[in-house]
């Protein structure tokens, strides 16, 4: 019997890959950058699935060339890139990748948070760049972590496992999801707050929402507005959950003290004066790029593609109602 055919849109590390080389008939995209929507199209054609990643736009067009996927796997946890009411559409399950990047990420956002309230990236240009002439008393202030208070906006696996670190440092921790969760939250300590009390009252702010139409613009001048002068952003959910213009005249102003990103309205793309900004700590979308991280995530996407393929429920749909209808 043929071997089921696979498109994968850009090589992902082997221990997805090995999996899907066993089973199937695979298609890479050959080059180190992101398909054009022209060999996107053109490659899905025939297939049987499509692993996809996160600067994929998935939509009907994309059904349209191919209304007979067995499954789409994208290689992340947030799927935001692909139209799920399309999906729904050609009747075509999606998956993703949770649960292997929670730990990672959490450990991200308290990268960038640390790194932005003591100021790291400065210091390391400043030694680098010849400037260091010794000690200073009052050489690169930044500001202290420990028992301030954090504001989680967004309270699931990522948000939850933020808690948790923000426990070792003896924080007051906030926590803002638009459903209240008494027991998680005495686990972390943490308490609730309606989104405008948890602004006003937090040093630092970090965000773990998925994007959608409720999400979009979460953080924009009115909320800069209410935040402490003192405070600090932290995103690594996803860019347009935050008004980047709007971030960057706060930061400009010095409306608040500082940002630690590492996604963005428009990625690759960054708001016009954020790479002159000095108080934010800007990362390219690296929160899960450990090889751990992303091994596991090739693996689960691999796995979810095979279980399709072979007519099982894949472990990480998204949108179960294709198959239960
Ligand atoms: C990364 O941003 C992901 O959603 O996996
Ligand atoms: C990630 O795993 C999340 O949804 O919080």
């Amino acid at each position: 019997m043929a071997k089921p055919k696979v498109y994968v849109t850009r090589l992902i590390p082997d221990e997805g890959m090995k999996l899907l080389y066993e089973k199937c008939d695979v298609t890479v995209n050959p080059y180190d950058r992101v398909a054009t929507r022209e060999e996107l199209l053109e490659n899905v054609k025939g297939k049987d699935a499509l692993l996809s990643l996160l600067t994929d736009t998935i939509d009907a067009e994309v059904f349209e060339a191919n209304p007979n996927l067995k499954v789409v796997a994208n290689y992340a946890v947030g799927y935001n890139n692909i139209n799920l009411k399309d999906a729904e559409k050609y009747g075509i399950p999606v998956t993703n990748t949770p649960g292997v990047l929670t730990e990672t990420t959490a450990d991200f956002a308290w990268t960038l948070l640390m790194a932005t309230a003591r100021r790291i990236v400065e210091a390391d240009k400043f030694n680098r760049s010849g400037q260091f002439k010794g000690w200073g008393p009052l050489l690169l202030l930044g500001q202290d972590v420990h028992h301030k208070t954090i504001g989680i906006i967004g309270f699931g696996r990522i948000g939850q496992a933020v808690a948790q670190r923000a426990r070792g440092f003896d924080m007051n921790v906030l926590y803002y999801d638009m459903n209240k969760m008494p027991d998680v939250a005495a686990k972390y300590d943490a308490q609730y707050r309606e989104l405008d009390d948890l602004i006003r009252e937090s040093d630092f702010i970090t965000l773990h929402v998925d994007l959608n139409e409720s999400t979009r613009h979460l953080i924009s001048d009115r909320e800069f507005g209410m935040m402490k002068e003192n405070a600090y952003l932290i995103n690594t959910s996803r860019g347009p959950v935050v008004d980047e213009k709007a971030l960057v005249r706060a930061l400009k102003e010095g409306r608040i003290a500082g940002a630690g990103l590492d996604v963005y309205e428009d990625e690759p793309l960054m708001a016009p004066g954020l790479a002159e900004c000095e108080n934010a700590v800007l990362a390219p979308h690296t929160a899960s790029a450990t090889r751990e991280t992303r091994g596991a995530m090739a693996r689960i996407a691999a796995e979810n593609v095979l279980a399709a393929l072979e007519g099982k429920r894949p472990p990480n749909i998204v949108n179960p109602e294709v198959l239960d209808k």
